[in-house]
């Protein structure tokens, strides 16, 4: 077990864990019983403490409310088979959320609040960790700008907390995307690739026309051309042709994913060509029409491994291979599942046990 940093605890005096069914989680809906939270206030962090989950109160000026400063990042904790609990990469998430701080003038955390309170908070609520095959504990950490005041500036005062959510799947069939051409979801030099809830603000209102129209997602293509992809709505995009696993780089517009970088890993233990590259429409489609892309599937937290079903392009469906012709996705999502369940050896040190 991890050493844990103690943080003051109020803990509730009505656990909520009865109401639960661990059997049909959907996702994002039930909250764990306790939440980490910490205030930031004349340029210093303050003490964190852990709390009982409940309401916040905030005045209507909230600068998170009006200017959008509000980040956030999406991690998993795993029951092991041997009943004890583990996070994912949690430190790779620190960086990755210091970066979308820096990005969005917020200020960084430290390592002993983001993952000492998070171990902390794991651990009182360790018994809303699922033990059901494929359902874990979201953690979401987030931090918003809390200043009281309408002028249009970085704010002097923040907010960091973390909340715990049991899941299942995110998506629970092989998703249908349609290629983005008309709108955009970011650009060059804006904020892509930092997790702002911006960024998901943004891409809510074509993705809602894209449902009504039957698909899951939204495949988004590059602001300028529309010609080259970027990521999907709530993951990055891997394409295997061949034996060449392809998936766009990390730039500006594209978010540096934990899982991306985690398959990557796995594809390349594997023996399989990896190449981060510019991935264009028209390479995928051709791929499509000659047979040679054998899988496409979607790589996230939440989403985990996606595999995608159809892909539409300019009113055209393309349809992939059946699921069951298709060992590569379900492979590494296999891998993964074990190191994160302890099934197999955490030979890449991804593992953080703290129960
Ligand atoms: C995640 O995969 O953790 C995400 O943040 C994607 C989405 C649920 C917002």
């Amino acid at each position: 077990m991890t050493e844990t940093i103690s943080f003051p605890v109020t803990r509730t005096n009505k656990t909520k864990i009865q109401d639960v069914d661990f059997e049909n989680l959907k996702f994002g809906a039930t909250f764990s019983d306790h939440m980490f939270v910490v205030d930031y206030k004349d340029g210093k962090w303050g003490q964190g403490e852990i709390l009982p989950y409940d309401k916040w109160s905030f005045d209507p000026s909230m600068a998170a409310l009006h200017y959008g400063q509000a980040i956030f990042e999406g991690q998993k904790a795993y029951r092991t088979s041997d009943g004890g609990v583990q996070i994912f990469r949690p430190l790779a998430n620190l960086a990755r959320f210091n970066q979308s701080a820096v990005r969005m003038s917020m200020p960084e955390i430290s390592e002993e609040l983001f993952v000492g309170g998070m171990t902390q908070l794991i651990q009182i609520d360790q018994d809303w960790v699922p033990k059901k095959e494929g359902s874990s504990l979201y953690i979401r950490p987030f931090m918003v700008a809390t200043d009281e005041f309408l002028g249009v500036r970085t704010a002097e005062e923040y907010r960091f907390a973390i909340i715990c959510s049991p899941v299942g799947q995110y998506y629970s069939e092989p998703i249908k995307v349609k290629v983005e051409k008309e709108f955009s979801r970011v650009a060059e030099g804006g904020i892509g690739n930092a997790k702002a809830a911006g960024n998901y603000a943004a891409s809510l209102y074509p993705t809602k026309l894209a449902q009504k129209a039957g698909f899951h997602q939204l495949l988004w293509t590059d602001a300028a051309t529309h010609s080259y992809f970027e990521e999907s709505g709530t993951m990055n995009v891997m394409f295997l042709i061949g034996n060449t696993l392809v998936t766009p780089s990390i730039g500006s517009t594209i978010l540096k994913g934990v899982t991306r970088d985690s398959v990557l890993t796995l594809a390349r233990e594997r023996g399989v060509t990896v190449e981060e590259r510019k991935v264009s429409v028209f390479e995928i489609i051709e791929a499509l029409k000659s047979g040679k892309l054998i899988e496409a599937f979607g790589a996230g937290t939440a989403a985990t491994i996606a595999p995608i079903a159809m892909i539409q392009e300019d009113g055209v469906d393309y349809h992939l291979p059946p699921i069951e012709q298709r060992p590569f996705a379900a492979a590494i999502l296999k891998d993964l599942n074990d190191i994160r369940t302890g099934k197999a050896p955490d030979r890449f040190g991804w593992m953080m046990k703290i129960v």
